[in-house]
């Protein structure tokens, strides 16, 4: 996928942050000259367009021009939960998260599970893998952009590191036992809303199924568990060997543990 970034109508020169995102991304960058995306991707046979925000990068891709940036909203939510309601979250539990545990998230998407993890270990014990490169890009730079008014989530939200990996590869390479957990949440098999439009994750994400391998090298990489979220009737537990499986009657989506 070819990608370029520019920034919005009203933007200038490139400032020292945006020189450092170009730098890291080694994407090219293109002046806005107030054209329209379409245009200016087609000017530069560009697949999908960055626009750099003080907020953090947006980017732009497929026929209907889908917007993905970083927007906490789903942790917001479920951790304000936790903290006014004291409501159980089902991710939390099953992987046993405490203060000080170090988590591997082998499928950070839009980072909602990684946020929730990073809020309970603490700054620094959370790495997110990430396989797509324009995924783990706007996330990364979206996280560090981000600014709300409730210092317990941005402190959640800057202690994670975004890394721009396959976890197969990177599981093969990790030394045994250097997290207490590994975590999966893979793209669902079969989209569960079927009548919603496919959302700019989808549409952008690697579909590819779990490999046994890397459940078997996450065995070895984790000290404590190695966590799987799945819908039950996806058959995705059996395949993959997992016996415990958590979560409620109520909600499809469950959790295969294997304690280690
Ligand atoms: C369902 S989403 C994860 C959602 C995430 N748990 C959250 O809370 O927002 C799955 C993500 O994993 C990524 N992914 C799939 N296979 C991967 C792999 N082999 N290595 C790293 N990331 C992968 C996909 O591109 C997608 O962004």
């Amino acid at each position: 996928m070819k990608i370029i970034i520019t920034t919005t109508q009203a933007g200038r020169e490139p400032n020292n942050l945006l020189k450092s995102f170009i730098d890291e991304s080694m994407l090219s960058f293109v002046e806005r000259r107030r054209k329209a995306l379409p245009m200016l991707m087609e000017e530069h046979q560009a697949d999908a367009v960055i626009v750099w925000r003080a907020e953090g990068p947006v980017l732009y891709s497929g026929h209907d021009m889908e917007e993905f940036y970083f927007h906490p909203s789903m942790a917001k939510n479920r951790l304000s939960s936790l903290r006014k309601l004291a409501l159980p979250d089902p991710f939390i539990n099953a992987c046993g998260l405490k203060r000080d545990s170090t988590v591997l998230d082998c499928t950070m998407g839009r980072g909602a599970d990684a946020i929730a993890a990073s809020y309970i270990c603490g700054s620094g014990k959370v790495l997110g893998l990430e396989s797509v490169f324009a995924i783990a890009l706007v996330m990364k730079w979206g996280m560090k952009l981000y600014r709300s008014r409730m210092p317990w989530l941005d402190e959640a939200i800057h202690g994670i590191k975004v890394e721009y990996a396959d976890h197969n590869t990177y599981l093969k390479e990790a030394k045994d036992n250097s997290f207490d957990i590994v975590y999966f949440d893979p793209m669902f098999r079969q989209p569960r809303h079927k009548s919603q439009p496919i959302s700019p994750l989808r549409q952008l994400a690697d579909h590819r199924p779990l490999e046994t391998s890397a459940i078997r090298e996450a065995c070895r990489v984790a000290r404590k568990k190695v966590v799987v979220k799945e819908t039950f009737s996806s058959g995705e537990f059996e395949r993959l060997g997992f016996k415990k499986i958590m979560g409620s009657h109520h909600n499809p989506i469950n959790y295969g543990v294997i304690e280690l």
